[in-house]
């Protein structure tokens, strides 16, 4: 059943559930981050109405329940499609071409990063890094790992979920593309593939970003 953002989400199993959750922490208040991933479960993402409603069973105010919210990524304040797409686009992944990925994957759907495509099947979103460096470059959908994309792969990756569903393509391929071939000591000179163009600039050289 999918809720409208103003109903209240914190009735029946659920509140019995919340009430659950609290008694677990010596401070019900400890329940915040349980209770946000409850409200997000159950709503699609983290929607005011449901915020006041986590505050007044945790006699906290709603600011308290916001600013914890707005802290972790992981909660979204505004409503998303049917699959979170997050691509990585930290240093591992920007040196196997995530730049060039992200924006191909936002070209072919015609979409901004951040926003959802107009059938509402994809929000996007660019992350930090993913904790896959070792398959970069990657990306989630709806935290599900794919590694060693490149731009084709993901954009075929991404219309088979379209088409087939998230379950049965995550089964049928796993996570795992076959690895890419290692950098050349050419292209690990060159740095990042450029957000606008060109290599590492010197300050983050010497800033050891590089
Ligand atoms: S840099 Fe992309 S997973 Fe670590």
């Amino acid at each position: 059943m999918t809720l409208n953002a103003s109903d209240k989400v914190f009735v029946k199993e659920r509140l019995e559930r919340a009430r659950e959750i609290m008694l677990r922490y010596p401070d019900s208040r400890s329940a915040l981050l349980p209770l946000l991933h409850e409200l997000q479960d159950a709503a699609g993402y983290v929607t005011q109405s449901g915020m006041r409603e986590i505050a007044d069973l945790l006699g906290i105010t709603p600011a308290e329940v916001l600013g914890t919210a707005s802290f972790y990524t992981m909660f979204k304040l505004e409503p998303i499609g049917d699959h979170l797409v997050s691509v990585c686009t930290s240093l591992s992944c920007q040196l196997y071409g995530a730049d060039v990925l992200y924006r191909n994957l936002l070209a072919h759907f015609a979409v901004a990063n951040k926003k959802t495509t107009a059938d509402g099947v994809f929000t996007f979103e660019e992350v930090e890094c993913a904790a896959a460096c070792g398959g970069a470059p990657c990306l989630q959908i709806d935290y599900k790992y794919f590694e060693f994309l490149d731009p084709e792969k993901a954009v075929e990756l991404l219309e088979d979920v379209r088409n087939r569903g998230l379950s049965i393509v995550h089964e049928e391929r796993g996570s795992v593309n076959a690895p890419l071939p290692p950098l050349t000591p050419e292209e690990v000179s060159k740095g990042p593939a450029p957000v606008g163009s060109g290599p590492l600039s010197e300050t983050a050289r010497e800033e050891g970003h590089g």
